[in-house]
């Protein structure tokens, strides 16, 4: 499809990938363009703003509600005032590592039950930190055709030997992870997962990955932004199902961004891999460590996550993801898969998704519109967030709100065809 031709509700950011030009006008301006005949349409979703306080929200990553927690904003008031400071002004690995990184780390890793953790500003970049900075071109990689950005940019500049399996097949890890090994029986076999997937909500078998991790004497590194603190009994979510006290080739990486209130990121796993990130691992060494105040408030938010609070946040989600699950079905939608605060919700052709997207935002309904290629092409999805704080009655208008829109846009679309 030509660039120049692209009508507002056609094509994806993929078309765009391929920019080339000498000038930046001639490399961006396909895009700028196609972007403001979105925008001019309202179906633009990138780049919202909003003042947090948005009352139809069910957009944000904010699982439990700590983002508005009156205790931690009360202590972070207390912060403030007790020590003056705002910022680590260094590389973690020099001197950006303060007094409350190291409280963060260690009360981490003891939850995690690892030797050792390190704390990141960002998910994002102890994901990728975990991957580059512990993996070498060397090593193979496989990984879940779903995993997040931050993995598979890692994997691409680590090494050359990556395989993907089926996402959570495990049956396929098993055959790849065959194969790699009987390709190269020396060197390092990485495995790389999720233990939920943000865009599916779906779980893989963790019990059965880690059999072929010793099958295969090969090493996990799992990415577990998105349950915990949320999922499980304990609040550990898939971590649960397998006991971390015997895995020793287990290396757990995540986000403080989904439950915990702040942005973050952490990686955990045996002491033998701190000497290797300090020194190694380039999101580490080479970018200021995260704020005394975004430690501080991980840190207290831990406190409440795992703390009998934490466990009533967790079971009043539990009900809203009941509650709205039932809603859903009640209202003819398809959801994807398993019950979790992370709610897909089929609609499948992005033309129609788009047009509905449109209608909500109009109605003042945040909810994240997913297309292609995040998801694939003719299986778009709405992401339905759901948060601790939310209340049944709201849930139920917005669902409501869902189901006129689809009928008018469904509507319209009829009329365009006949
Ligand atoms: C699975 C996964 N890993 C890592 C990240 C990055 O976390 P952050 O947004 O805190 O940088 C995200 C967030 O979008 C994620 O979904």
């Amino acid at each position: 499809m030509s660039l120049q031709i692209l009508g507002p509700y056609e094509g994806s950011g993929l078309n765009f990938m391929n920019f080339s030009g000498k000038t930046i006008a001639e490399r961006f301006a396909p895009l700028n363009n196609w972007g403001l005949l979105r925008e001019e349409q309202h179906i633009w979703p990138f780049a919202m703003t909003h003042d947090n306080r948005q009352p139809m929200n069910f957009g944000t990553q904010d699982y439990l509600g700590l983002s508005h927690n009156d205790t931690i904003i009360e202590s972070v008031k207390e912060f403030i005032d007790k020590h003056h400071t705002i910022h680590s002004a260094g590389s973690p690995t020099l001197t950006g590592r303060t007094i409350w990184t190291e409280q963060l780390e260690v009360k981490l890793a003891a939850i995690l039950k690892q030797k050792t953790c390190l704390i990141y500003p960002s998910g994002w970049m102890a994901c990728y930190g975990a991957v580059t900075g512990l993996t070498n071109s060397k090593d193979t990689i496989v990984m879940d055709a779903f995993a997040h950005n931050c993995l598979q940019l890692a994997a691409r500049y680590t090494t050359q030997n990556i395989f993907k399996f089926n996402h959570n097949d495990m049956a396929h890890l098993d055959e790849v992870l065959e194969k790699c090994r009987q390709m190269d029986d020396r060197n390092g076999l990485i495995v790389i997962t999720e233990s939920l997937f943000s865009m599916n909500s779906d779980s893989p078998d963790l019990r059965r990955i880690m059999e072929l991790m010793h099958k295969y004497e090969a090493i996990l590194i799992i990415d577990i932004a998105h349950d915990l603190g949320v999922l499980g009994e304990k609040g550990l979510g898939l971590l649960e199902t397998i006991d971390l006290l015997y895995e020793k080739n287990i290396i757990i990486c995540g986000a403080f961004s989904k439950a915990f209130g702040t942005n973050g990121g952490f990686i955990a796993g045996p002491l033998e891999i701190r000497k290797q990130m300090t020194t190694m691992c380039p999101t580490y060494v080479f970018s200021t460590g995260a704020s005394p105040l975004q430690c501080f408030v991980a840190s207290k938010s831990i406190d409440l996550v795992f703390s009998e609070e934490g466990k009533r946040l967790r079971k009043r989600l539990k009900e809203l993801v009941d509650f709205t699950v039932a809603k859903f079905r009640e209202n003819d939608f398809v959801l994807n898969g398993k019950p979790t605060q992370i709610v897909p919700v089929h609609i499948g052709h992005e033309r129609i998704a788009k047009m509905i997207f449109k209608n909500l935002l109009e109605k003042g309904l945040m909810v994240n519109l997913i297309e292609f290629p995040a998801v694939p092409k003719g299986k778009a999805i709405f992401r339905f967030q759901l948060m601790a704080r939310h209340q049944e009655e709201e849930i139920e208008q917005a669902i409501d709100m869902m189901r006129t829109s689809r009928i008018t846009v469904e509507r319209e679309v009829a009329d365009l065809i006949d």
